[in-house]
């Protein structure tokens, strides 16, 4: 039997990738940190799942990591765990330095100490190109980070590229755009905005409060982000992968596919700006081109921008009716 671990079990991610590698008949090991309350939503349908064990860890704490990794000896790591708000960034730089930086060198040297023969996969992040250099952004397009989360992702990026040259070892770096689902934080725009028009629709809210509606992103759905993940971990040689739908669509136009989607007619009656949603420095456009994974993974995406934008306001919808 194979094993897995991943760290960010109960982020949305992890949360998906755990599923798919259970199916796939694999042990899956996933690190978990104390608060105090237990946030265990996103798994609560496999945590008694009896090839998932929950292993208490931290991205700050090293021991926790090298002990786990020493113990589980996996055959595979999904390094998910980041703190992965972009505006929270801004307010909390150096934690998100030592999670979504450090955190990465950490893991790294866990399995470096640890379990070399591990493979390693490094949840790296489209905001590496912030103000882009080029349109569309792939493997070689120059890194330009805007937030100090994109600061952090960049050093992770680097850093898990240097172990595989120095250290070699199986080590991969996915360079995965925005990538959304029913259980994505209710901080993150599509959520947000699914959640608000799903409410605004059931009468239980009045206006969504937004920043830049001009942003645009190249948005997939998370199912589909984390099958690229594990295929990158079984090609025969370590590389990186951009995973993208290759569309680009503006928060706007978000905004009003999930009006229609709702049967709201006019957008802009439920719709204010807000500028503490405003970010000190904007990430304007991005757009991937997914041509390798395609070519080399044989990924492809499943849902389009309309289907996504509908599943999420069909599952608040569904979700806001049973509150
Ligand atoms: P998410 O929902 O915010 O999940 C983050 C996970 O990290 C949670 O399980 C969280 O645990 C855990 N975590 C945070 N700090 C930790 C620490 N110090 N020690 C241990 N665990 C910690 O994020 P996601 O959307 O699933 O994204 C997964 C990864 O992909 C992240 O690294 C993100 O930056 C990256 N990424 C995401 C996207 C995207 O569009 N979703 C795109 C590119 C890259 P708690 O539940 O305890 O908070
Ligand atoms: N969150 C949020 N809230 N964003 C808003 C709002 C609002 O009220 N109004 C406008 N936006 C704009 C932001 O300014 C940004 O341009 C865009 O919507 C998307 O914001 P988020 O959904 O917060 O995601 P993100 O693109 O900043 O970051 C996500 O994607 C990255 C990959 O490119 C996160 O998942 C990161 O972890 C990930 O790396």
């Amino acid at each position: 039997m194979k094993k897995a671990f991943i760290t960010g079990i109960t982020g949305q991610d992890g949360s998906y990738l755990a599923e798919f590698l259970l199916d796939k008949g694999y042990k899956v090991y996933g690190l978990t940190r104390r608060t105090s309350t237990q946030n265990f939503e996103r798994i609560k349908q496999i945590v008694h799942h009896p090839n998932l064990q929950l292993v208490s860890g931290d991205l700050i704490d090293q021991h926790s990591l090298t002990y786990a990794i020493k113990q589980i000896r996996p055959d595979e790591v999904y390094n998910l765990a980041a703190q992965s708000f972009v505006q929270a960034s801004w307010e909390q730089p150096v934690l998100t330095g030592e999670f979504t930086a450090l955190g990465v060198t950490r893991m790294l040297e866990a399995i470096r100490l640890g379990y070399p023969k591990a493979k390693f996969y490094q949840a790296s992040s489209s905001e590496m190109f912030g103000k882009v250099r080029e349109v569309p952004q792939k493997e070689t397009t120059p890194f330009y980070p805007r937030s100090p989360y994109g600061v952090a992702k960049v050093y992770g990026h680097w850093i898990t590229v240097n172990y595989r040259e120095s250290f070699n070892l199986f080590a991969v770096s996915g360079i995965l755009f925005n990538h959304e689902s029913p259980r994505r934080g209710l901080e993150f725009v599509t959520r947000k905005i699914a959640n608000a028009i799903a409410r605004i629709k059931l009468g239980k809210q009045k206006y969504v409060e937004l920043g830049n509606l001009d942003a645009k992103r190249d948005w997939g759905y998370a199912k589909d982000y984390v099958q690229a993940m594990w295929l990158m971990l079984q090609q025969d040689e370590p590389d990186d992968y951009v995973v993208a739908t290759g569309e680009t669509h503006s928060v706007r136009e978000f905004l009003q596919l999930a009006c229609q989607a709702a049967g709201i007619s006019d957008w802009q009656s439920v719709y204010k700006h807000n500028p503490k949603f405003d970010r000190p420095a904007e990430v304007d456009l991005l757009v991937g081109d997914p041509t390798k994974a395609k070519k080399k993974l044989g990924w492809k995406p499943s849902v389009d921008f309309e289907g996504l934008v509908k599943l999420m306001v069909e599952a608040e919808l569904e979700m806001e009716r049973e509150s």
